[in-house]
């Protein structure tokens, strides 16, 4: 099977085009490198053995997904073409949109034409908003902190009607919890350039002397020690439950949501002192204020996604933590 992966440079991206490679599949890359290196192509290549095709273009740019899908016979597509920073979300609400939901509704657009009703969509837990309680199944009630949540959730409502309108979409939307780690060669990770926004990059900056210490957002939460409780998932079964979910939704015309986590929670000083104790580093650390906007405990109920997809997560913190590491020194 030929299968589309836009975004397929990108952090999650390489690591489902490594393990779509690895299954089987043909896999075609879109990207435009806005958040990701070329390299990381070749990179792909050095892992698999295989070198992705790869069209350098912007996904809400039709010209180039029609040339992707007349060159080729595109079986499914599994779109993680989008902007991801919480914080400029809320400062470029317009760029975010404008991005995100042209670059979903211009492939869903291509697609149809040329007849590829295979879908998997990156959604992410932020639509949960503030949730009212954990475990979170896909029951659970949404709503939007951010624009960047607003993205995700617009997005899953344009897959839902889009599939109203025409049944004959298969279409998986998967909600990931907090993805981390790398992938085990240390050939590709996650390594922003920017000052990170997210823990573990942080943590790993710090811990390389990159930055001088992490800023803890708050210890007045209601959890085990006051710091905030995330699903911390390593990106490699995050990657496998692309494929989980692709095998299952292809060709049945129909649509379904799943969390993709581990259904367990750590909290912030857990996973410092994780990072610390696994990889024998220092990461020293000030407790700051909340960081607007932020939640005190997120994590799966992971059970529709064992049941359905016959998946998860199975790598350990040990090994997110490890990998994450790998990663970044692999980059010195
Ligand atoms: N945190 C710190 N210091 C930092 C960064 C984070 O204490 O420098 C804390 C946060 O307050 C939070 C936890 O670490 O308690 C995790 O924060 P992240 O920024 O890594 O992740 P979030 O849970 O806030 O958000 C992430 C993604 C979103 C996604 C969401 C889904 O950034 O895109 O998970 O659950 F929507």
């Amino acid at each position: 099977m030929k299968i589309l992966v836009t975004g397929g440079s990108g952090y999650i991206g390489s690591h489902t085009s490594v393990e779509l490679i690895n299954a089987g599949y043909e896999v075609i890359i879109v990207d435009n490198f806005f958040n990701s290196q070329p390299e990381v192509i070749d990179r792909i290549e050095q892992i698999t053995h295989k070198r992705p095709l790869c069209y350098e273009g912007n996904v809400c740019d039709r010209q180039v997904l029609e040339k992707i899908f007349q060159e080729h016979n595109i079986d499914a597509a599994i779109d993680f073409a989008a902007y991801k920073a919480v914080g400029e979300s809320v400062s470029k609400p317009l760029m975010y949109y404008q991005n995100n939901l042209n670059a979903l509704m211009t492939l869903c657009e291509v697609m149809q034409e040329h007849d590829c009703k295979n879908l998997v969509f990156s959604s992410s837990a932020t639509v949960y908003g503030d949730p009212e309680s954990v475990p979170i199944s896909e029951e659970s009630s949404l709503s939007v902190t951010n624009p960047y949540g607003a993205t995700k959730l617009y997005g899953e409502a344009i897959l839902q009607y889009l599939h109203i309108a025409d049944p004959q979409w298969s279409i998986a939307i998967l909600r990931y919890f907090n993805p981390i780690g790398a992938h085990s060669s240390g050939l590709i990770g996650e390594n922003p350039n920017d000052i990170p926004n997210n823990l573990m990059p942080y943590i790993c900056k710090v811990a390389s002397g990159e930055l001088p210490y992490l800023n803890v957002f708050g210890d007045d939460y209601p959890t085990h020690d006051g710091t905030g409780v995330r699903d911390y998932i390593h990106v490699v079964d995050l990657a496998i439950g692309h494929i989980a979910a692709l095998k299952t939704i292809c060709d049945t015309h129909n649509i379904d949501v799943f969390n993709l986590g581990t259904g367990t929670g750590y909290s912030v000083l857990d996973m410092v002192h994780a990072y610390e104790t696994i990889n024998q580093v220092k990461v020293p650390y000030r407790i700051t204020k909340r960081r607007p906007g932020d939640i005190a405990e997120c994590y799966a109920d992971t059970s529709k996604a064992e049941r359905v997809l016959h998946w998860r997560a199975e790598r350990t913190l040990e090994e997110m933590c490890k990998d994450a590491y790998r990663f970044i020194n692999h980059q010195v």
